[in-house]
């Protein structure tokens, strides 16, 4: 019998996914949509409607929520719109964030509250208010964005990094408390993905830096980002919990890197 690739069927699952407008979120959200999940696209700007359309008009069943994670009330709302028009939440990939390059003796304490209360607080506000949800059923997958920055120094990333390792103990402590109730909590740490983020961010020369120092020698992509989320959320990763999933290329495996001819 010929071997065939594992598929994931999310019949009947609720996704609520944030940040999906643009970029990882909005390929997760297209991605389990396609793998039959009712998607809630959670985002800040409207372009989310757009991503609510091209799911729909493609058979899929989705929903548009604004949201500001920062808020709990608006984060509040969130859940309480997809439990209402849904029943049920079941899958919460938490992409909504915003990335600061900033040297860390030039960092204003606007810009650290702005990284902490979007990338951090966000990340507790909105796994606090979907955990409540999914505990009704015993039953959830979480999966925070955090980011390699959060894991190793990165230079101009006081902020950024600060917020990220602080989703990765966060994800941890949740994964330890909500195991009771079937709730599975885990992190991705993305290196450098091609997204909207890091068009606006990543000059020509920073580029060059980034390549160099990934063993793939390239960025990688949403739908590669998107791939180690689906199956975090997946029936199959049932007994991963608390895991932070690096998907960078290598980059967090390399240390001193000095590249071999093939
Ligand atoms: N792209 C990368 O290289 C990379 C690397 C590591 C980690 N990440 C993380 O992955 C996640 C997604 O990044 P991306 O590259 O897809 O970014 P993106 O900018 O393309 O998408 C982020 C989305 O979050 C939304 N958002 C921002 N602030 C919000 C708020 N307060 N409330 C609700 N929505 C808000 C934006 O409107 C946008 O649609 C982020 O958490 C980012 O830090 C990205």
């Amino acid at each position: 019998m010929k071997n065939k690739m594992p598929q994931y069927d999310f019949t009947d699952r609720t996704a609520i996914i944030t940040g999906a407008a643009s970029g990882i979120g909005r390929e997760i959200a297209q991605q389990l949509a396609i793998a039959d999940a009712n998607i809630v696209v959670a985002d800040i700007v409207s372009a989310r409607n757009k991503v609510v359309e091209n799911i729909n008009n493609g058979g899929g069943n989705a929903i548009g929520v604004e949201v500001d994670v920062s808020d709990h009330l608006s984060v509040e709302n969130m859940v309480a719109t997809g439990e209402k028009h849904f029943e049920r939440i079941d899958i919460f990939i938490h992409c909504a964030g915003i990335g600061i390059e900033k040297p860390f003796l030039e960092t204003s304490l606007e810009e650290w509250n702005r990284a902490i209360n979007i990338d951090l607080t966000g990340t507790f506000l909105c796994g606090r208010a979907v955990a409540h949800a999914m505990t009704k059923n015993n039953w959830g997958r979480i999966i925070n964005l955090a980011s390699t920055a959060g894991v190793r120094g990165g230079y101009n990333r006081a902020a950024y990094g600060a917020a990220k390792g602080g989703v990765i103990s966060l994800s941890k402590v949740m994964a330890l408390e909500l195991a009771p109730y079937g709730i599975t909590v885990n992190a991705l740490a993305p290196g450098a993905i091609e997204t909207e983020m890091v068009s606006k961010m990543h000059t020509p020369e920073t580029r060059k830096i980034y390549t160099d120092a990934i063993p793939a020698a390239r960025y990688g992509s949403p739908s590669e980002t998107a791939a180690a989320a689906l199956f975090l959320a997946s029936e199959q990763a049932s007994y991963i919990n608390g895991h932070i999933l690096a998907v960078d290329g290598g980059f967090l495996a390399a240390g001193l890197m000095k590249k071999n001819e093939k």
